[in-house]
């Protein structure tokens, strides 16, 4: 009884999983209601003994939660400082594989997490395909030290155009605060500029005094698993 996006959803998880966690696979595990899925996947492999010797390093406090309820053999970066394979959700693909992620306020620990993996998986309902970045999602989430927000609020918008807000919580007074203690400034950048070089962009974000880290991925997704409501699952090789 799961909606069609709920169920793409999982298809595209499952899809994922069991064609590229192995056993004795060091996996890193994202952060999104599509990771649920992946999580689910993983505790059925691993209880019924299909997947055997994995270890799962979470790139967030909710999916580490997620992963000890499952019981699955759980680490961090300390103890495994190289993955082989890390899966993870996002907001919107472009058509050269390019991601914006972070709309679940987690992108820090992720980006960390991908970067220690040998391969990056993303899993996606088809609402997520794009060509473009801006024809699927408005804006890209920036992760900054709450001391660095105002200015930032500022000097983001009037350097790269567009607007940008600082992302609030829900049932709280204020901003939402990251895992990491930091808030979320959402950039809505302009849809109509031709050829906008992301690369560039993610160069001139990053060297911001106070941000943290941006939720573009660029150059590193391996393929992204695409679930349809037909029930199909599209697997893009990049
Ligand atoms: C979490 O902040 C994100 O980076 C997620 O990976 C992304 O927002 C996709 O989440 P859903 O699977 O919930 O759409």
């Amino acid at each position: 009884n799961l909606t069609p996006i709920e169920q793409a959803k999982k298809l595209a998880a499952f899809a994922c999983a069991e064609k590229h966690v192995h056993n004795g696979c060091r996996l890193g595990v994202g952060s999104g209601s599509t990771v649920k899925y992946l999580v689910e996947y993983l505790k059925n492999a691993y209880t019924s003994g299909k997947l055997t010797n994995i270890v799962c390093i979470p790139t967030s406090f909710l999916t580490k939660q997620w992963l000890i309820n499952a019981g699955l053999p759980t680490s961090d970066l300390d103890s495994y400082p190289e993955l082989d394979v890390c899966i993870d959700g996002a907001d919107e693909v472009d058509a050269q594989y390019t991601c914006i992620k972070g709309g679940g306020g987690c992108l820090a620990q992720e980006k960390i997490v991908q970067n220690a993996s040998k391969h990056f998986y993303v899993i996606a309902d088809h609402l997520k395909d794009s060509q473009k970045l801006g024809d699927r999602y408005n804006f890209i989430p920036i992760e900054v030290l709450p001391f660095a927000a105002q200015p930032l609020l500022r000097s983001i918008p009037a350097k790269f155009g567009g607007t940008a807000q600082l992302r609030d919580a829900v049932k709280k007074c204020g901003p939402i605060v990251t895992d990491n203690g930091n808030f979320i400034i959402d950039w809505s950048f302009e849809k109509n500029v031709e050829n906008r070089n992301w690369q560039d962009v993610q160069i001139k974000l990053a060297n911001t005094p106070g941000i943290v880290e941006t939720g573009l991925f660029i150059g590193v997704t391996d393929a992204v698993f695409f679930a349809y409501p037909d029930g199909s699952v599209k697997e893009l090789v990049n």
